[in-house]
């Protein structure tokens, strides 16, 4: 594996799941893996849980560690190839991307999707342009529009806790006060798309996701239907791709609840966090037995090593 920016540098799903759980029982085994290597995480955006996992996986490999959260510290980057930089931008993306991977041997970026113009966060310069310049292995901790360390993370959840070979998996689009990206599920519906699983989307008329991430996938505007039978519920806010990062529902009925949850197989319940509670999904569903957002969670310790084992590996 050369960079993770998304499925594609992925050659074997069921290969890579199967990896992650061996890996996640002999971790021992591979503590000297990254030994004199460095792994640079760079955030342009907040994080809890890809931050630390994601130090702890390179950790797990004995490599060390930098952190940088750009976005607040860093210079201002420019974007954009031959411009004039009289603006606010002191520094342009390719010195910085080519000091960073100087620096660092693998180099792991989180930078969001501003919600402002369509075509410029799908056309995903920032995590392009490490890749382009970096010289080095670049992880997506997130971008614009995918979260695929995420997505691993489900899926190897969904593997451990599965109970039929093919389950029901159903994201359903959930309410939230804020505009929030498409990233989450998108990558979610890639992953799922090509995983043994029986794939629903569910969410209200005017949150259908990006044609590419649709296709081949069943869609309902009725949430009650898509639970019915469910053996996974994951839940996700997202913004209109359509009405590109506007909210066009508040619909609190949308929000998941123990009554909702009831109409499926006896599902667990997934959110990749951080969640909004008693808004996105009440706290009996989230507080019950069949939430596993806290194994989910532990998942992307399990993601991140499997990602950095064969970038390690293709390394040497
Ligand atoms: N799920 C996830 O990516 O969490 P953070 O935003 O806290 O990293």
């Amino acid at each position: 594996m050369k960079h993770f920016f998304s499925i594609s540098d992925v050659d074997n799903l069921q290969g890579i799941v199967a990896e992650a759980i061996d890996l996640k029982k002999n971790i021992a085994q591979f503590s000297e893996l990254g030994k004199g290597k460095t792994i640079g995480l760079i955030f342009f955006n907040s994080s809890l849980r890809t931050r630390l996992s994601t130090q702890k996986a390179a950790l797990n490999f004995g490599m060390s560690v930098i952190v940088m959260n750009v976005g607040s510290d860093g210079w201002k980057l420019e974007m954009e190839d031959g411009a004039i930089m009289n603006g606010d931008a002191a520094e342009h993306i390719k010195d910085a991307a080519r000091v960073m991977g100087a620096y660092c041997d693998i180099i792991a970026v989180r930078s969001f999707a501003e919600l402002k113009n369509r075509d410029k966060d799908y056309a995903e310069d920032v995590l392009k342009s490490f890749m382009k310049y970096a010289g080095v292995p670049v992880i997506n901790l997130e971008s614009s529009t995918l979260h695929p360390l995420q997505s691993l993370a489900d899926l190897i959840t969904i593997e451990e806790y599965k109970k039929v070979k093919r389950p029901k998996v159903v994201l359903t689009w959930a309410p939230h006060p804020k505009a929030l990206p498409q990233a989450v599920p998108n990558s979610f519906a890639q992953w799922m798309k090509n995983a043994d699983v029986d794939f629903v989307i569910a969410c209200p008329k005017g949150y259908e996701l990006a044609p590419e991430f649709m296709e081949g996938v069943a869609l309902t505007h009725n949430q009650d239907e898509a639970f019915e039978g469910a053996d996974f519920i994951y839940a996700k806010n997202w913004s209109s791709y359509q009405m590109y990062g506007q909210i066009v529902s508040t619909d609190l009925a949308w929000t998941v609840s123990a009554e909702k949850m009831a109409l499926t197989n006896n599902a667990k319940f997934m959110h990749c966090l951080p969640v909004r509670r008693n808004v996105v999904v009440t706290d009996e569903v989230l507080d019950a037995d069949y939430s596993i957002i806290i194994p989910e969670a532990k998942n992307r310790v399990t993601s991140a090593q499997v990602v950095l084992k064969r970038i390690l590996t293709a390394m040497q």
